[in-house]
């Protein structure tokens, strides 16, 4: 039985039907991936309209696999349970990654939830030799986790940077914190906390908002630049930056339960929300100062990001806690109609449309990504959960 499923109580009609929805598309997915012989990872589809498959240090790698623990998580078939974790499988290498910081995107979203709800020694292995991947990104003079290398002629070079670090980076520290808890060894959540804090001071304009990029020195820990690598421009509201910020601030309150992190997650959201040109439906634009709104791409995966983050903050000590998930409950409506959501069988059996991953590097704009489903499935769940009264 799936460990986490054991609540047999019914769920109501919409989550019902969304999750016989994700069994359907994802199942298709796993269906032609499974006939064609090989363990391919898709993410997203390309120009022609073909589905991309990545490999397993692509930053992107972790969320196929974690989908599929929790397609397993929501319906507790037991079938998906050996693809679980054969696409697990499939990125274990990814446990030594050390030139980029995503290694905690990557080894949480797949091997976490492995361990979550089938618990492995392996699955421990990994999540803390990933750990010590992620911590050797760690400049201890900026008390920051570099995000990007810079070298040779890379754009990243052209840009002038030194020790790069992206507000996405807020979402590796899930990996530092619970391999904490599995090995003991309080380094890891001391890098967490570091990078929590310089991030806070240093990410953040006045009204909450953040910036993409904050550029380091690696010597004298002093900030040298700070702009936009994926946003409209330096100073705009790019908005899956600030879905990640959102979410990676609640984590930290989390596991930290030091309230500033909290503060922040909601100011952020809070600037999202009362945004004059959020649209009606809640699901924002790429980003929120892109010059031709209202006809500029919308993103999903923000929108689904900030769902998930909401729901987890709804259960919190907050003032108005029941207004999070009623928002959160909107976003979901939206994108579980069929403005956002796909018809069986179509949108390269992905379950959401209408993401964007960069418009500055004419990339993945207005398409599915495989993220937008992740966190759409991780929303469907905590909603799931919590409207059966059964979070965990
Ligand atoms: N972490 C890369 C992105 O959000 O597009």
């Amino acid at each position: 039985m799936c460990m986490a499923c054991s609540n047999t109580r019914s769920v109501s009609p919409f989550i019902q039907e969304n999750v016989d929805f994700a069994k359907a598309q994802l199942g298709l997915a796993i269906d032609t991936i499974e006939a064609s012989g090989k363990c391919l990872n898709p993410v997203t589809l390309n120009s022609k309209g073909e589905v991309y498959y990545c490999g397993y240090s692509d930053w992107r790698s972790g969320f196929f696999p974690g989908s599929i623990w929790y397609l397993y998580e929501l319906t507790g078939d037991t079938t998906y349970l050996p693809l679980a974790k054969k696409y697990t499988a499939a990125i274990r290498k990814a446990e030594n990654l050390t030139w980029h910081h995503d290694i905690g995107f990557i080894i949480n979203c797949s091997f976490g939830n492995g361990l979550r709800l089938a618990p492995d020694t392996a699955y421990v292995n990994v999540m803390k030799q990933a750990a010590r991947s992620l911590s050797t990104r760690f400049r201890p003079n900026a008390k920051i986790i570099q995000s990007w290398d810079v070298k040779g002629n890379s754009w990243q070079s052209e840009r002038g940077w030194e020790c790069p670090v992206i507000i996405d980076n807020m979402m590796n520290l899930e990996l530092l914190f619970e391999a904490t808890k599995l090995s003991g060894d309080s380094t890891f959540y001391q890098i967490a906390v570091d990078h929590a804090d310089r991030t806070l001071a240093e990410h953040f304009r006045p009204d909450g908002s953040c910036y993409h990029v904050v550029d380091y020195s690696i010597e004298t820990g002093e900030v040298r630049h700070k702009q936009t690598a994926q946003g409209y421009a330096d100073e705009s509201i790019w908005s899956r930056g600030q879905a990640w910020a959102i979410y990676g601030f609640t984590v930290c309150y989390r596991e930290t339960k030091d309230r500033k992190y909290l503060d922040q997650a909601l100011k952020t959201f809070e600037l999202m929300k009362n945004h004059p040109k959020m649209p009606e439906d809640l699901i924002p634009y790429w980003d929120m100062d892109a010059p031709n709104i209202p006809n500029e791409p919308r993103d999903a995966s923000s929108a689904s990001c900030i769902a998930s983050a909401l729901y987890e903050i709804s259960t919190y000590d907050v003032p108005k806690a029941a207004s999070y998930k009623e928002y959160a409950d909107r976003i979901m409506e939206s994108l579980s109609s069929p403005a956002y959501r796909a018809k069986v069988g179509e949108n390269g059996r992905f379950l959401l449309m209408h993401s964007v991953g960069s418009i500055p590097h004419n990339s993945e704009i207005d398409v599915p990504l495989n993220y937008a489903d992740y966190y759409y499935l991780e929303a469907l769940k905590r909603k799931k959960e919590l409207e059966n009264q059964t979070i965990k």
